[in-house]
């Protein structure tokens, strides 16, 4: 499609496959999916959810939110379900504002979901962007405790000054995109991926250690970290900052590539799937993306 090598993706991002939906799979498609699985994972039902929460930039409408498609195709009857809009740190943004609802008792039971079809707002013909982006879903369920498990804190900032470093430039009401008269592929991302990489890692790093410490931990208390997988590069300069050793860092972006809002619980629900998470551990997730716009939140498991 585009002038690349194999070489030059592996090591210039750590990618080898990605996942891509197909034609008929919406993004509301793979959220349902990891939503049943999460709730057959936490032994509860569509019934007991109050709340669903669904980071997405790739929703199957503009209107309504990809959590209302959700909630009529599960049926979530006692819920509120609503969209966060935070392109790669939307589940954790999502994450934050559940533990809220929680914590303040407006919520018992919450679903916060991550899923992107990015194929879907990807250009092909852009080698800057192409390579990097997949599609997927991840979900999990939380609920209130008192035994000192759960949310230990999350940290969110983001910086609108910079939101031009990635976007898509037409297609909203500002700029309207116009077939034959908008530039080809200005509905699609466009990506200044050196200056991102820059800011990405100061601000994940920032941002992980806020967590670290605001949980009253230091980064030898943390068993997992479970970075937004975009970039191993990215990911291996984080955690030299934190000097966090490799056995200690999750790792599945040669799988999939970047998977935006989705690549966070992805990354966690595999990392539980495979046995590397027990009951007490510290575990840190961090995210940033296009907005831009950066958090994270410490948990413990
Ligand atoms: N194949 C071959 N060459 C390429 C490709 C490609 N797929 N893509 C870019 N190049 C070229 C560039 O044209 C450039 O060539 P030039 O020097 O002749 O101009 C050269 O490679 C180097 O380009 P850089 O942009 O400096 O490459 P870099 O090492 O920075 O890697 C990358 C690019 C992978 C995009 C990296 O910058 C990155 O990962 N950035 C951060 C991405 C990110 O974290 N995004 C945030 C989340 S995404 C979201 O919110 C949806």
């Amino acid at each position: 499609m585009v002038d690349t090598s194999d070489e030059w993706i592996v090591s210039r991002t750590g990618i080898r496959e990605r996942r891509i939906a197909t034609d008929d799979m919406s993004c509301a498609d793979m959220a349902a999916e990891a939503a049943r699985r999460a709730m057959t994972s936490a032994g509860c039902t569509h019934e007991d959810i109050d709340l669903v929460i669904c980071g997405t930039v790739t929703p199957d409408y503009r209107l309504p939110s990809n959590a209302c498609v959700l909630q009529e195709m599960i049926g979530f009857p006692n819920a509120v379900a609503f969209d966060v809009v935070a392109a790669c740190t939307g589940f954790i943004n999502g994450l934050s504002i559940a533990s809220a609802y929680i914590t303040t008792g407006q919520s018992k039971r919450a679903l916060v979901i991550g899923a992107e079809k990015l194929s879907s707002i990807t250009n092909y013909k852009d080698r800057n962007t192409c390579v990097l982006f997949g599609d997927g879903a991840g979900a999990v369920i939380l609920e209130g405790s008192d035994d000192g498990r759960g949310v230990l804190s999350t940290y969110m900032r983001s910086d609108g000054s910079l939101r031009s470093w990635l976007w898509i430039e037409k297609g909203g009401s500002r700029h309207p995109y116009l077939p034959g008269v908008s530039e080809e592929g200005s509905d699609k991302i466009l990506m200044n991926g050196s200056d991102v990489f820059k800011v990405a890692v100061r601000a994940m790093g920032a941002a992980a250690s806020q967590v670290i410490e605001d949980a009253g931990l230091t980064p030898e208390d943390i068993s997992l970290f479970i970075p937004h997988q975009a970039n191993l590069r990215i990911i291996e300069a984080i955690s030299k900052r934190l000097k966090l050793p490799p056995e200690k860092v999750y790792l599945n972006i040669e799988r999939y590539g970047n998977t935006s809002a989705a690549s966070v619980p992805i990354a966690l629900d595999e990392a539980n799937r495979e046995g590397r998470l027990k009951p007490g551990d510290n575990v840190v997730m961090v995210a940033f993306g296009g907005g831009m716009i950066w958090g994270a939140a410490a948990v413990k498991w």
